[in-house]
């Protein structure tokens, strides 16, 4: 079975590729020749999943999957959520977006955070969504060396380490978007026996 993962992030692909049974084949955009970037233009991560999974399904007919995830803030309501990537400022980085926490934090005694994944899947007519969540709290410090974006700054909950120093090892056994991909794999092991 060959299914279409709607993202030019080859490390996503990678990722995902060691999760999968080899039954399935994953194939990127960059892989089918698409180079457009697909505009997240959604107001939650369900709608961007749900439009970059749409987008492949309308233009190219085939069966495919995408993801969208964020940093949710409780005392901020949720807050950067799906504007994660871009909360620090239009071309700005993760130090700025990580200041901006920071900054939107000060003075608050709630640090309480979670990481969210919503994959969107494709197959048919039908899209389906699922979710991976984990929760943790925020330092006004950064520790560690792995990861990317709020990694340095976000401490699992059950754990004494922020993700960027427990690595990628145990970060992908509990990941957010671990969660959502295993539950996605149950659906795809259901349609496989289907
Ligand atoms: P994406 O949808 O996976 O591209 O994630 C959007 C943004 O959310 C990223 O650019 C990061 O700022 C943030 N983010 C998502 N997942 C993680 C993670 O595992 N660690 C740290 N930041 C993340």
């Amino acid at each position: 079975m060959k299914l279409i993962f709607a993202t030019h992030n080859q490390h996503k692909v990678e990722e995902l590729k060691k999760l999968v049974p080899t039954s399935i084949s994953i194939l990127s955009l960059t892989d089918i020749n698409c180079h457009e970037d697909i505009e997240e233009t959604g107001a939650t991560l369900e709608e961007n999943a749900e439009i970059k999974a749409n987008f492949i399904k309308y233009k190219y007919g085939l069966n495919c999957f995408a993801d969208d995830s964020g940093l949710e803030i409780e005392s901020l309501n949720g807050a950067p959520g799906v504007y994660s990537a871009r909360y620090g400022g239009e071309g700005k980085n993760s130090e700025d977006n990580i200041q901006k926490v920071w900054k939107e934090l000060k003075g608050k005694s709630n640090t309480k955070a979670q990481f969210r994944t919503v994959i969107a899947s494709s197959f048919g007519n039908k899209i389906k969504l699922f979710e991976g969540i984990v929760k943790g709290n925020l330092i006004f410090d950064k520790r560690g060396k792995g990861g990317f974006g709020y990694d340095p700054i976000f401490i699992p909950e059950g754990f004494a380490k922020t993700f960027a120093e427990l690595g990628d090892v145990v970060k992908n056994r509990i990941s957010h978007r671990a969660i959502a991909t295993q539950h996605f794999l149950k659906e795809l092991n259901q349609l496989k026996k289907s």
